[in-house]
């Protein structure tokens, strides 16, 4: 299990001194369980040696086949070849925001393509302009490829919306990542919010055990928020979008001069450029994100930005009037709402400890044996209309566009026949 259980939270959490670093301390030293002094050790080697630097070699997890590790020279490898750009078809967009396009790819009959990577299977492919990722690394050197690195090597978890491959061509970095085809928990709150006080228990369970998850694999989301989490086909939920991730590289520090995030889920420590670069920053928008699940609002929601930064760093946010929040649901959101770090929730006491969460079975919960609350539909993405353009074949040129259909060639919203180039 990639997280902790309660107990085992409950006895490395227990007289840990208050400190910048106890975020960190907490959430290694659970993941190694509560086996006693020699297994913190390990797990405090196993961590120094993720700060190794990245291997070059990008690994490929979650295929069908992969089994890791190297065969002797005399045997011939079972395994499927890894999939290339070239095997994949691009088919619309799914979303495009600030770090690029999102695409919706399908695998082409091509003649090494192993019987288990069938033609027509659906992979999210981000796009990631090279351009800009030269800019980011100028700002922040080695960031951003020692990040995608290790997310590639990062263990399948259903937590976590994985890095399935990565390729290049000239002009761009793709990422193959899991399709998750129900869309994202932002949609949901909006459409179907707020939520009843189980609801939200049984969601936040999710992004809690996929907070844990990553904190334990030595990654800070940054970007922590419900357009970031994307709903699965059984209704739990999946944390994507590790554009602003970073790794914890236990100094506690950072030079950074930057504000990364999202305005209305920013933590205080963020906007005073303290950037202790904790985890602490996530719990603060798990927080935030439980607030709107309760209300369907923002609890630091103003006009301007001046005005959110102002709440944000006063903590100030109240509950709407005539609705009814447990005592136990309000002490949860204003544990991780706590303006001072080292007193916030998830930072020096474990979330999990948290009575709210008291009646999850965390056993039960990982392997989803529980029925989450709502079930979506999950849309025929190959034959359901399209609402977003789709990119230009020479922006992607590593990537082929998928011929229209000859009824669609109309459509300026298709790509056409012939590559414009
Ligand atoms: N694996 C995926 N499966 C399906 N849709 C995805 C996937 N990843 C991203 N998307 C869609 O693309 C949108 C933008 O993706 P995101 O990774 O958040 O990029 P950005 O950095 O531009 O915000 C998401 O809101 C979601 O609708
Ligand atoms: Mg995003």
């Amino acid at each position: 299990m990639r997280y902790p259980t309660p107990s085992s939270t409950k006895l490395s959490s227990e007289g840990s001194p208050v400190t910048k670093h106890s975020s960190r301390r907490i959430s290694i030293e659970s993941v190694a369980s509560s086996k006693g002094i020699h297994s913190r050790k390990q797990a405090l080697k196993s961590r120094a040696s993720r700060y190794d630097p990245p291997p070059v070699r990008i690994k490929i997890h979650g295929l069908p086949g992969y089994t890791g590790g190297s065969l002797p020279p005399d045997v011939v490898d079972p395994r499927p070849p890894p999939l290339n750009l070239d095997g994949l078809e691009c088919i619309r967009t799914l979303g495009d925001g600030a770090c690029g396009h999102v695409l919706l790819v399908q695998t082409r009959d091509c003649p090494n393509l192993d019987k288990l990577d069938r033609p027509g299977s659906l992979f999210a492919v981000k796009v990631l302009s090279k351009e800009r990722m030269k800019l980011i690394d100028r700002k922040h050197p080695g960031d951003t490829n020692a990040e995608r690195t290790r997310l590639s090597e990062l263990p399948w978890s259903p937590w976590v919306n994985g890095v399935v491959g990565a390729f290049q061509d000239e002009l761009n970095l793709y990422l193959m990542l899991e399709f998750i085809p129900s869309g994202c928990f932002h949609d949901v709150i909006q459409t179907r919010g707020p939520f009843n006080a189980a609801t939200a228990r049984f969601y936040f369970a999710n992004i809690i055990a996929g907070l844990y998850f990553l904190h334990g694999e030595g990654i800070i989301h940054r970007d922590f928020k419900p357009a970031n989490i994307l709903v699965r086909p059984d209704g739990y939920l999946t944390i994507a979008d590790f554009g602003y991730a970073r790794l914890d590289d236990g100094s506690g520090t950072s030079t950074e001069w930057l504000m990364i995030g999202t305005p209305l889920y920013m933590a205080p420590e963020v906007l005073c450029y303290q950037h202790l670069t904790g985890c602490s920053v996530d719990w603060w928008a798990a927080g935030v994100t439980l607030y709107e699940m309760i209300t369907k609002r923002s609890p630091f929601f103003g006009t301007d930005e001046d005005k959110i930064f102002k709440r944000i760093e006063a903590g100030r946010y109240k509950w709407p009037k005539g609705l009814r929040v447990g005592a136990s649901l309000k002490s949860i959101v204003a544990g991780l709402l706590n303006t001072k770090v080292e007193d916030r929730l998830g930072v020096d006491t474990s979330v999990l400890d948290h009575p709210w969460l008291d009646n999850i079975d965390w056993d039960k919960m990982q392997v989803g044996r529980y029925l989450a609350p709502w079930i979506p539909e999950t849309p025929e993405h190959t034959r359901t209309w399209l609402n977003k353009a789709l990119p230009k074949q020479h922006c992607i040129p590593g990537l082929q566009l998928s011929i229209p259909p000859m009824h669609r060639e109309w459509d300026d919203r298709l790509p056409k026949s012939r590559p414009e180039y």
